[in-house]
C-alpha cells in the first residue's frame, strides 16, 4: 500500500492490485480450473489488497500445462489449489 500527499494536503492511499484470470477453456476445466475459481472467489482477502477475479471465456493457450490462469500479467501452469493458497500467502492477499 503506497500513501502520497497531494498538494492541498489530503492523503490518496493506492491499494496493492492483483487480477487473476482462470482459464475457462474445455482442458483446463476438465482438469480443474473451477475448483481454482472456487477457491479464489472464497478466499479471505485482506483489507487493503484489491483483488479481481475472471474467468475467460476461451483457452488461453497453455493446455498443455492444464490448469492455466494468469495472475498479474504473467502465466501460472498446472496450479493446484494448494500452490494457488501459496501464491495467494506470498502475494499478501490472504493472512
Ligand atoms: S484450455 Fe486452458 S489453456 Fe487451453
Amino acid at each position: 500500500m503506497k500513501a502520497c500527499r497531494c498538494s492541498d494536503g489530503s492523503v490518496y492511499v493506492k491499494r496493492d492490485r492483483h487480477v487473476f484470470v482462470v482459464c475457462g477453456g474445455e482442458h483446463c476445466r476438465c482438469a480443474g480450473s473451477k475448483e481454482l475459481l472456487d477457491y479464489l472467489k472464497q478466499a479471505p482477502v485482506s483489507g487493503d489488497v484489491d483483488v479481481r477475479i475472471a474467468e475467460s471465456r476461451a483457452c488461453i493457450g497453455h493446455c498443455a500445462a492444464a490448469p492455466a490462469m494468469v495472475e498479474d500479467g504473467q502465466i501460472l501452469r498446472w496450479v493446484s489449489p494448494r500452490r494457488l493458497k501459496i501464491e495467494l500467502l506470498r502475494l499478501g492477499i490472504t493472512g
